[in-house]
Protein backbone atom coordinates (compact mmCIF):
# COMPACT_ATOMS: atom_id res chain seq x y z
CA UNK A 1 0.00 0.00 0.00
CA UNK A 2 1.42 3.41 -0.82
CA UNK A 3 0.74 6.82 0.36
CA UNK A 4 -0.99 7.64 4.14
CA UNK A 5 -3.12 4.80 5.94
CA UNK A 6 -6.25 6.93 7.32
CA UNK A 7 -8.45 5.08 9.85
CA UNK A 8 -11.83 7.25 9.84
CA UNK A 9 -13.92 5.90 12.76
CA UNK A 10 -17.55 6.23 12.77
CA UNK A 11 -17.09 6.69 8.77
CA UNK A 12 -20.40 4.94 7.96
CA UNK A 13 -22.80 7.84 9.97
CA UNK A 14 -23.77 11.02 9.32
CA UNK A 15 -21.26 13.52 9.22
CA UNK A 16 -18.40 10.19 8.90
CA UNK A 17 -20.00 9.13 5.32
CA UNK A 18 -19.41 12.82 4.12
CA UNK A 19 -15.64 12.78 5.60
CA UNK A 20 -15.05 9.34 3.96
CA UNK A 21 -16.45 10.13 0.76
CA UNK A 22 -14.31 13.44 0.44
CA UNK A 23 -10.84 12.01 1.34
CA UNK A 24 -11.64 9.23 -0.49
CA UNK A 25 -12.12 11.33 -3.43
CA UNK A 26 -9.68 14.33 -2.95
CA UNK A 27 -7.00 12.06 -1.83
CA UNK A 28 -6.42 9.05 -4.24
CA UNK A 29 -2.94 8.51 -3.32
CA UNK A 30 -4.00 7.38 0.16
CA UNK A 31 -5.71 4.30 1.94
CA UNK A 32 -9.04 5.64 3.58
CA UNK A 33 -10.31 2.50 6.25
CA UNK A 34 -13.69 3.36 7.61
CA UNK A 35 -13.59 1.31 11.21
CA UNK A 36 -17.29 1.60 11.84
CA UNK A 37 -19.38 -1.24 14.41
CA UNK A 38 -22.65 -0.10 12.49
CA UNK A 39 -24.76 1.02 15.32
CA UNK A 40 -28.58 1.27 14.75
CA UNK A 41 -26.66 5.18 13.38
CA UNK A 42 -24.39 3.55 10.96
CA UNK A 43 -25.12 2.55 7.40
CA UNK A 44 -22.97 1.33 4.72
CA UNK A 45 -25.79 2.41 2.21
CA UNK A 46 -24.72 6.23 2.93
CA UNK A 47 -21.49 4.99 1.13
CA UNK A 48 -22.94 2.81 -2.04
CA UNK A 49 -21.31 5.39 -4.82
CA UNK A 50 -17.57 4.52 -3.50
CA UNK A 51 -17.57 1.74 -1.88
CA UNK A 52 -15.89 -0.06 -4.89
CA UNK A 53 -13.03 2.49 -4.77
CA UNK A 54 -9.49 0.97 -5.00
CA UNK A 55 -8.68 3.58 -2.41
CA UNK A 56 -11.54 2.55 0.35
CA UNK A 57 -11.62 0.05 2.80
CA UNK A 58 -14.21 -1.36 5.05
CA UNK A 59 -13.72 -2.73 8.42
CA UNK A 60 -16.27 -3.59 11.27
CA UNK A 61 -15.05 -2.50 14.32
CA UNK A 62 -16.28 -1.46 17.47
CA UNK A 63 -13.71 0.68 19.39
CA UNK A 64 -14.40 -0.66 22.37
CA UNK A 65 -12.55 -3.53 22.21
CA UNK A 66 -9.07 -2.58 22.47
CA UNK A 67 -7.70 -5.82 21.38
CA UNK A 68 -9.55 -5.20 18.09
CA UNK A 69 -8.39 -1.79 17.63
CA UNK A 70 -4.61 -3.09 18.06
CA UNK A 71 -5.24 -5.68 15.40
CA UNK A 72 -6.99 -3.24 13.14
CA UNK A 73 -3.74 -1.05 13.19
CA UNK A 74 -1.42 -3.51 12.81
CA UNK A 75 -3.41 -5.27 9.39
CA UNK A 76 -3.61 -1.97 8.50
CA UNK A 77 -0.44 0.15 9.09
CA UNK A 78 -2.74 3.01 10.23
CA UNK A 79 -0.53 6.48 10.00
CA UNK A 80 -3.42 8.57 10.89
CA UNK A 81 -6.70 9.24 12.32
CA UNK A 82 -10.39 11.04 12.23
CA UNK A 83 -12.29 9.72 15.07
CA UNK A 84 -16.09 10.60 14.79
CA UNK A 85 -17.19 7.12 16.25
CA UNK A 86 -19.66 8.00 18.80
CA UNK A 87 -23.03 8.01 20.32
CA UNK A 88 -24.30 10.72 19.24
CA UNK A 89 -27.93 11.50 20.24
CA UNK A 90 -28.70 13.85 23.43
CA UNK A 91 -31.55 12.30 24.44
CA UNK A 92 -30.59 8.56 24.68
CA UNK A 93 -27.52 9.54 26.42
CA UNK A 94 -30.30 10.59 29.06
CA UNK A 95 -32.32 7.09 28.64
CA UNK A 96 -29.12 5.02 29.16
CA UNK A 97 -25.39 7.23 29.45
CA UNK A 98 -22.98 3.99 30.04
CA UNK A 99 -23.14 3.07 26.09
CA UNK A 100 -21.66 7.06 25.63
CA UNK A 101 -19.22 6.21 28.44
CA UNK A 102 -18.28 3.17 26.68
CA UNK A 103 -17.79 4.44 22.59
CA UNK A 104 -17.28 8.07 23.73
CA UNK A 105 -14.72 7.39 26.43
CA UNK A 106 -12.99 3.69 26.52
CA UNK A 107 -13.26 3.78 22.97
CA UNK A 108 -11.74 6.78 22.45
CA UNK A 109 -8.77 5.94 24.68
CA UNK A 110 -8.45 2.32 23.18
CA UNK A 111 -7.81 4.33 19.95
CA UNK A 112 -5.20 6.98 21.90
CA UNK A 113 -3.48 4.10 23.30
CA UNK A 114 -3.34 2.35 19.82
CA UNK A 115 -1.87 5.32 18.12
CA UNK A 116 0.56 5.70 20.98
CA UNK A 117 1.98 2.41 20.80
CA UNK A 118 2.20 2.15 16.79
CA UNK A 119 3.11 5.95 16.13
CA UNK A 120 6.98 5.32 17.36
CA UNK A 121 8.37 7.64 14.61
CA UNK A 122 7.30 9.58 10.85
CA UNK A 123 4.51 11.71 10.45
CA UNK A 124 1.15 10.95 12.02
CA UNK A 125 -2.07 13.06 13.38
CA UNK A 126 -4.71 12.04 15.31
CA UNK A 127 -7.65 14.21 14.87
CA UNK A 128 -10.41 13.72 17.66
CA UNK A 129 -13.68 15.31 15.99
CA UNK A 130 -15.67 16.85 18.78
CA UNK A 131 -18.74 19.05 19.71
CA UNK A 132 -20.03 22.76 21.15
CA UNK A 133 -21.55 20.97 23.80
CA UNK A 134 -18.61 20.82 25.36
CA UNK A 135 -18.57 24.67 26.07
CA UNK A 136 -22.46 23.94 28.13
CA UNK A 137 -25.01 26.17 27.39
CA UNK A 138 -25.19 29.98 26.46
CA UNK A 139 -27.40 32.85 28.01
CA UNK A 140 -28.46 35.93 25.15
CA UNK A 141 -25.44 36.97 24.50
CA UNK A 142 -21.74 36.35 23.50
CA UNK A 143 -20.35 33.02 21.77
CA UNK A 144 -17.90 30.02 22.44
CA UNK A 145 -14.43 30.52 21.75
CA UNK A 146 -11.31 27.74 22.25
CA UNK A 147 -10.53 29.71 25.36
CA UNK A 148 -14.01 28.94 26.39
CA UNK A 149 -14.29 26.75 29.73
CA UNK A 150 -15.64 23.12 29.40
CA UNK A 151 -18.83 22.84 31.41
CA UNK A 152 -21.00 19.69 29.91
CA UNK A 153 -24.33 19.35 30.82
CA UNK A 154 -25.70 16.42 29.46
CA UNK A 155 -24.27 12.99 29.72
CA UNK A 156 -23.39 13.00 25.77
CA UNK A 157 -21.56 16.04 26.54
CA UNK A 158 -19.65 15.25 29.80
CA UNK A 159 -18.48 11.90 27.60
CA UNK A 160 -17.48 13.96 24.70
CA UNK A 161 -15.87 16.60 27.06
CA UNK A 162 -14.13 13.49 28.66
CA UNK A 163 -12.70 12.19 25.49
CA UNK A 164 -11.38 15.85 24.86
CA UNK A 165 -9.48 15.94 27.97
CA UNK A 166 -8.31 12.47 27.36
CA UNK A 167 -7.15 13.35 24.04
CA UNK A 168 -4.91 16.44 24.93
CA UNK A 169 -3.63 13.99 27.86
CA UNK A 170 -2.10 11.70 25.05
CA UNK A 171 -0.39 15.02 24.04
CA UNK A 172 1.00 17.05 26.83
CA UNK A 173 2.20 13.61 28.04
CA UNK A 174 3.36 11.39 25.36
CA UNK A 175 3.57 13.62 22.52
CA UNK A 176 0.64 12.24 20.57
CA UNK A 177 0.52 14.74 17.50
CA UNK A 178 -3.18 15.28 18.31
CA UNK A 179 -5.44 18.39 16.57
CA UNK A 180 -9.45 18.60 18.00
CA UNK A 181 -12.55 19.77 16.50
CA UNK A 182 -15.43 21.35 17.97
CA UNK A 183 -18.31 21.77 15.71
CA UNK A 184 -22.33 23.65 15.94
CA UNK A 185 -25.29 21.31 14.75
CA UNK A 186 -24.65 19.53 11.94
CA UNK A 187 -27.57 19.35 9.35
CA UNK A 188 -27.59 18.03 5.24
CA UNK A 189 -28.36 14.39 3.36
CA UNK A 190 -28.25 10.69 5.36
CA UNK A 191 -29.00 12.27 9.00
CA UNK A 192 -30.45 10.11 11.21
CA UNK A 193 -33.75 10.99 11.74
CA UNK A 194 -33.72 11.14 15.63
CA UNK A 195 -32.29 14.24 15.37
CA UNK A 196 -34.78 17.37 14.98
CA UNK A 197 -34.47 18.58 11.45
CA UNK A 198 -34.76 14.60 10.06
CA UNK A 199 -36.84 14.22 12.12
CA UNK A 200 -39.26 17.27 11.14
CA UNK A 201 -38.92 16.53 7.90
CA UNK A 202 -39.90 13.08 7.92
CA UNK A 203 -43.07 13.97 10.01
CA UNK A 204 -43.77 16.59 8.13
CA UNK A 205 -43.96 14.92 4.79
CA UNK A 206 -46.00 12.20 6.71
CA UNK A 207 -48.49 14.80 8.66
CA UNK A 208 -47.06 13.44 11.78
CA UNK A 209 -46.90 15.84 15.32
CA UNK A 210 -43.96 17.75 15.10
CA UNK A 211 -42.68 17.55 18.77
CA UNK A 212 -41.43 20.90 19.60
CA UNK A 213 -39.56 20.74 23.18
CA UNK A 214 -40.32 23.10 25.78
CA UNK A 215 -41.57 26.13 24.30
CA UNK A 216 -39.32 25.46 21.53
CA UNK A 217 -36.81 29.06 22.28
CA UNK A 218 -33.77 26.65 22.82
CA UNK A 219 -31.21 28.53 20.21
CA UNK A 220 -29.06 26.07 18.00
CA UNK A 221 -26.11 27.09 15.46
CA UNK A 222 -26.56 25.12 12.37
CA UNK A 223 -23.71 24.29 9.73
CA UNK A 224 -24.07 22.08 6.32
CA UNK A 225 -22.31 19.01 6.97
CA UNK A 226 -20.34 19.19 3.78
CA UNK A 227 -18.64 22.58 5.17
CA UNK A 228 -17.91 20.38 8.14
CA UNK A 229 -16.41 17.83 6.15
CA UNK A 230 -14.58 20.58 4.32
CA UNK A 231 -13.36 22.09 7.80
CA UNK A 232 -12.09 18.70 9.42
CA UNK A 233 -9.74 18.30 5.89
CA UNK A 234 -8.92 21.53 6.60
CA UNK A 235 -7.67 21.18 10.10
CA UNK A 236 -6.07 17.48 9.56
CA UNK A 237 -4.30 19.10 6.38
CA UNK A 238 -3.31 22.36 8.10
CA UNK A 239 -4.27 22.89 11.77
CA UNK A 240 -1.31 23.01 14.39
CA UNK A 241 -0.57 20.05 16.36
CA UNK A 242 -1.97 20.18 19.88
CA UNK A 243 -4.69 22.81 18.91
CA UNK A 244 -8.21 23.11 18.64
CA UNK A 245 -10.39 24.53 16.44
CA UNK A 246 -13.92 25.72 17.02
CA UNK A 247 -16.60 25.33 13.76
CA UNK A 248 -19.41 26.89 12.88
CA UNK A 249 -21.98 28.85 10.58
CA UNK A 250 -22.88 31.89 12.55
CA UNK A 251 -26.07 30.92 11.74
CA UNK A 252 -28.42 30.91 15.22
CA UNK A 253 -32.30 29.95 14.56
CA UNK A 254 -34.89 28.91 17.83
CA UNK A 255 -35.80 25.31 17.38
CA UNK A 256 -39.70 27.19 16.53
CA UNK A 257 -38.71 29.59 14.41
CA UNK A 258 -36.50 26.55 12.55
CA UNK A 259 -39.67 24.07 12.69
CA UNK A 260 -41.94 26.63 10.86
CA UNK A 261 -39.16 27.84 8.37
CA UNK A 262 -39.39 23.46 7.31
CA UNK A 263 -42.85 24.20 7.35
CA UNK A 264 -42.87 26.87 4.68
CA UNK A 265 -39.85 25.47 2.50
CA UNK A 266 -42.05 21.96 2.39
CA UNK A 267 -45.39 23.06 1.98
CA UNK A 268 -44.05 24.87 -1.32
CA UNK A 269 -41.84 22.00 -2.54
CA UNK A 270 -44.89 19.46 -1.96
CA UNK A 271 -47.83 21.60 -3.31
CA UNK A 272 -49.88 22.12 -0.16
CA UNK A 273 -51.60 24.96 1.19
CA UNK A 274 -49.90 27.90 3.16
CA UNK A 275 -49.87 27.31 6.70
CA UNK A 276 -51.22 23.89 6.28
CA UNK A 277 -47.81 21.89 8.35
CA UNK A 278 -47.62 23.96 10.69
CA UNK A 279 -50.91 23.24 12.20
CA UNK A 280 -48.98 19.98 12.81
CA UNK A 281 -46.40 21.25 15.10
CA UNK A 282 -47.38 20.02 19.62
CA UNK A 283 -45.18 21.56 22.27
CA UNK A 284 -43.94 18.54 24.35
CA UNK A 285 -42.02 18.15 27.54
CA UNK A 286 -38.72 19.38 27.44
CA UNK A 287 -35.91 17.76 27.50
CA UNK A 288 -34.49 17.36 30.75
CA UNK A 289 -31.39 19.85 31.43
CA UNK A 290 -31.98 21.10 27.92
CA UNK A 291 -29.18 23.81 27.41
CA UNK A 292 -30.36 26.96 25.94
CA UNK A 293 -28.22 28.63 23.76
CA UNK A 294 -24.88 26.89 21.33
CA UNK A 295 -23.21 29.97 19.08
CA UNK A 296 -19.52 29.19 18.38
CA UNK A 297 -16.71 31.32 17.28
CA UNK A 298 -14.71 29.99 14.11
CA UNK A 299 -13.08 33.10 13.54
CA UNK A 300 -9.48 30.94 14.37
CA UNK A 301 -10.59 28.72 12.09
CA UNK A 302 -11.31 31.52 9.05
CA UNK A 303 -8.12 33.13 9.81
CA UNK A 304 -5.43 31.06 10.48
CA UNK A 305 -6.71 28.41 7.95
CA UNK A 306 -8.63 30.04 5.82
CA UNK A 307 -11.85 27.86 6.20
CA UNK A 308 -15.47 29.23 5.61
CA UNK A 309 -18.86 27.70 4.63
CA UNK A 310 -19.71 27.78 1.30
CA UNK A 311 -23.14 27.88 0.86
CA UNK A 312 -26.38 29.51 2.92
CA UNK A 313 -28.31 27.77 5.03
CA UNK A 314 -31.58 28.73 3.07
CA UNK A 315 -29.77 27.04 -0.29
CA UNK A 316 -28.19 24.13 2.31
CA UNK A 317 -32.17 23.25 3.75
CA UNK A 318 -33.70 23.59 0.58
CA UNK A 319 -31.10 20.64 -0.95
CA UNK A 320 -31.46 18.84 2.75
CA UNK A 321 -35.23 18.02 1.99
CA UNK A 322 -35.28 17.60 -1.93
CA UNK A 323 -32.58 15.01 -0.84
CA UNK A 324 -35.05 13.48 1.49
CA UNK A 325 -37.89 13.46 -1.01
CA UNK A 326 -35.83 11.83 -3.72
CA UNK A 327 -34.66 9.07 -1.29
CA UNK A 328 -37.63 7.26 0.18
CA UNK A 329 -36.15 4.26 0.44
CA UNK A 330 -32.73 5.57 2.78
CA UNK A 331 -35.48 6.98 4.53
CA UNK A 332 -38.01 4.00 5.11
CA UNK A 333 -34.84 1.68 5.70
CA UNK A 334 -33.51 3.52 8.55
CA UNK A 335 -37.16 4.24 10.03
CA UNK A 336 -38.42 0.47 9.98
CA UNK A 337 -37.31 -1.98 12.88
CA UNK A 338 -35.97 -0.22 16.30
CA UNK A 339 -36.45 2.86 15.29
CA UNK A 340 -40.45 2.47 15.53
CA UNK A 341 -39.30 1.04 19.10
CA UNK A 342 -37.53 4.35 19.70
CA UNK A 343 -40.17 6.88 18.48
CA UNK A 344 -42.86 5.47 20.27
CA UNK A 345 -41.00 5.57 23.85
CA UNK A 346 -39.70 9.02 22.91
CA UNK A 347 -43.06 10.31 21.56
CA UNK A 348 -45.73 7.94 22.50
CA UNK A 349 -46.87 9.74 25.17
CA UNK A 350 -44.70 12.61 25.66
CA UNK A 351 -47.07 15.31 27.22
P1 LIG B 1 -23.96 9.34 14.09
O1 LIG B 1 -24.65 8.87 15.33
O2 LIG B 1 -24.74 9.63 12.87
O3 LIG B 1 -22.86 8.26 13.66
C1 LIG B 1 -21.99 7.66 14.60
C2 LIG B 1 -21.24 6.53 13.89
O4 LIG B 1 -20.35 5.95 14.86
C3 LIG B 1 -22.17 5.40 13.40
O5 LIG B 1 -21.76 5.00 12.10
C4 LIG B 1 -21.96 4.30 14.41
O6 LIG B 1 -22.13 3.00 13.86
C5 LIG B 1 -20.51 4.54 14.83
N1 LIG B 1 -20.22 4.03 16.19
C6 LIG B 1 -20.89 4.27 17.33
N2 LIG B 1 -20.33 3.61 18.35
C7 LIG B 1 -19.27 2.92 17.84
C8 LIG B 1 -18.29 2.05 18.38
N3 LIG B 1 -18.30 1.71 19.68
N4 LIG B 1 -17.33 1.58 17.55
C9 LIG B 1 -17.30 1.90 16.25
N5 LIG B 1 -18.23 2.68 15.66
C10 LIG B 1 -19.19 3.20 16.46
O7 LIG B 1 -23.09 10.58 14.56
P2 LIG B 1 -22.75 11.92 13.77
O8 LIG B 1 -23.82 12.90 13.98
O9 LIG B 1 -22.30 11.59 12.42
O10 LIG B 1 -21.49 12.43 14.64
C11 LIG B 1 -20.18 11.97 14.34
C12 LIG B 1 -19.20 12.62 15.32
O11 LIG B 1 -19.26 14.03 15.21
C13 LIG B 1 -19.47 12.28 16.78
O12 LIG B 1 -18.24 12.10 17.43
C14 LIG B 1 -20.19 13.52 17.30
O13 LIG B 1 -19.95 13.69 18.67
C15 LIG B 1 -19.54 14.60 16.48
N6 LIG B 1 -20.36 15.80 16.23
C16 LIG B 1 -21.64 15.68 15.72
C17 LIG B 1 -22.37 16.83 15.44
C18 LIG B 1 -23.77 16.77 14.85
O14 LIG B 1 -24.42 17.80 14.72
N7 LIG B 1 -24.27 15.60 14.47
C19 LIG B 1 -21.81 18.10 15.69
C20 LIG B 1 -20.52 18.16 16.23
C21 LIG B 1 -19.79 17.02 16.48
O1 LIG C 1 -24.14 21.07 18.93
C1 LIG C 1 -23.63 19.91 18.37
C2 LIG C 1 -24.52 18.73 18.71
O2 LIG C 1 -25.71 18.87 17.95
C3 LIG C 1 -23.85 17.38 18.43
O3 LIG C 1 -22.73 17.22 19.25
C4 LIG C 1 -24.83 16.23 18.67
O4 LIG C 1 -24.24 14.99 18.32
C5 LIG C 1 -26.07 16.47 17.82
O5 LIG C 1 -27.02 15.46 18.06
C6 LIG C 1 -26.68 17.85 18.10
O6 LIG C 1 -27.22 17.89 19.43
P1 LIG C 1 -28.64 18.62 19.76
O7 LIG C 1 -29.18 18.05 21.00
O8 LIG C 1 -28.50 20.10 19.67
O9 LIG C 1 -29.48 18.14 18.45
P2 LIG C 1 -30.98 17.61 18.28
O10 LIG C 1 -31.24 17.53 16.83
O11 LIG C 1 -31.24 16.39 19.11
O12 LIG C 1 -31.85 18.78 18.89
C7 LIG C 1 -31.76 20.11 18.37
C8 LIG C 1 -32.69 20.99 19.18
O13 LIG C 1 -34.04 20.61 18.88
C9 LIG C 1 -32.54 20.84 20.68
O14 LIG C 1 -32.73 22.10 21.28
C10 LIG C 1 -33.66 19.89 21.08
C11 LIG C 1 -34.75 20.22 20.07
N1 LIG C 1 -35.62 19.08 19.67
C12 LIG C 1 -35.04 17.92 19.26
C13 LIG C 1 -35.84 16.84 18.87
C14 LIG C 1 -35.19 15.54 18.43
C15 LIG C 1 -37.01 19.23 19.67
O15 LIG C 1 -37.54 20.31 20.01
N2 LIG C 1 -37.78 18.18 19.27
C16 LIG C 1 -37.27 16.98 18.90
O16 LIG C 1 -38.03 16.04 18.57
Amino acid sequence: MNGRNILVTGGAGFIGSHVVRRFVQNYPDDNIINGDALTYAGNLENLRDIEGASNYIFERLNITDSEAVRLLFIKHKITHVIHLAAESHVDRSIEGPMEFVMSNVVGTVNLLNAAKEFWTSGEHVFHHVSTDEVYGSLGNEGLFTEETSYDPRSPYSASKASSDHFVRAYYHTYGLPVKISNCSNNYGSHHFPEKLIPLMIHNILNKKPLPVYGKGDNIRDWLWVEDHASAIDTIFTNGSVGEAYNVGGLNEWTNIELVRFLCRLMDEKLGRSKGESEQLITYVADRAGHDKRYAIDATKLEKELGWKPSITFEEGLSKTVDWYLENSDWVEQVTSGSYKDYYSQMYGDRK
